[in-house]
């Protein structure tokens, strides 16, 4: 595997290559990441992944400074796992020689609602990067996880209102055994709080098999499983269900018709949020 930090050498790299597959990340990778590369592996060859804790989609009282940098463990895991060929790692000065003025401004109906609703900025911090990334890789594929659900979105969203040539492709959200979704937030968490951490897919299950068996009223689910994790010592930002297709809420009729839906949540236990999201 290559590792290089400028874009001048990612592009002599990739020169001539014109079936490019792509996985963006932050780093301090786990078996999530690695799986969204083989998937890449899968659809385009070479493969090229990034590292990069981009600052412009940390708020300013969020964990920017905090976040895990651990590139030496990183290049390790990806050598092991051979389906890289390229890692991208710029440095925030590669990536931003200059204050970004220029930046993308998702549309207030996804990009302000939910997540966004509690990190403001964050999705456009998230789009002008992944913008900037694009357009340094020139992918044909880019493989994002449903783990965060409404970035893949977003990101979908974007690539299509400005035309990039890139297919987004979406992977399943990796679960440890006790179905925590794999995150390197979760390395933050104590020991109780991680025996707890499972608690909140359980309650997107139980969402699930509710709305499953037919029940409707989605503010009385809702409620309940907000008050469920809020009695076991969790803060819930949100617990919604919502449409697949455009994250608004669904309409008596829709749900009855057999509208795709998903529930998404994110809820701090201690200082850890964790974010989770369910098909039903
Ligand atoms: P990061 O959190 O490092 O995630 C990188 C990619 O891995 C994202 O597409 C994310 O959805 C996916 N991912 C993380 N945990 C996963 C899991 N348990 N199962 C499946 N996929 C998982 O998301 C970002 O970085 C950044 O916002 C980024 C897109 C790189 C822009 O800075």
């Amino acid at each position: 595997m290559k590792v290089v930090h400028t874009i001048e050498e990612l592009r002599d790299q990739l020169r001539g290559q014109n079936r490019v597959s792509f996985v963006p990340t932050m780093g301090n990778l786990h078996e999530g990441h690695l799986s969204l590369m083989k998937m890449a592996r899968q659809h385009g060859d070479p493969v090229v992944a990034s590292i990069f804790v981009n600052r412009l989609q940390f708020g300013p009282n969020e964990d920017f400074n905090r976040y895990p940098r651990t590139l030496p463990d990183d290049i390790a895991k990806l050598e092991r796992e051979r389906d890289v060929y390229v890692l991208f790692a710029p440095d925030e000065r590669e990536m931003y020689p200059e204050p970004q003025s220029y930046r993308v401004q998702p549309p207030d109906d996804l990009g302000d609602i939910l997540e966004g609703e509690f990190r403001p900025g964050f999705f456009g911090g998230v789009s002008t990067v992944v913008l900037k990334l694009l357009s340094c890789v020139q992918p044909r594929v880019a493989v994002f996880g449903k783990k965060d659900y409404q970035q893949l979105m977003v990101v979908r969203q974007m690539c299509r209102q400005f035309q990039l040539p890139v297919d987004i492709l979406a992977h399943e959200t990796v679960r440890a055994e006790d179905g925590l979704a794999l995150s390197s937030r979760n390395r933050f968490l104590s020991p109780e709080d991680r025996a707890e951490a499972p608690a909140l897919y359980a309650a997107l299950q139980s969402i699930k098999q509710r709305v499953a068996a037919g029940e409707q009223d989605l503010a009385t689910i809702e409620g309940d499983a907000t008050q469920a994790l809020d009695a076991r010592g969790w803060q819930v930002d949100y617990l919604a269900v919502r449409r697949q297709r455009d994250l608004l809420r669904p309409e008596a009729a829709e749900i009855a018709a057999g509208e795709p839906l998903v529930v998404l949540a994110a809820a701090k236990l201690g200082a850890t949020r964790l974010i989770d999201n369910l098909e039903l």
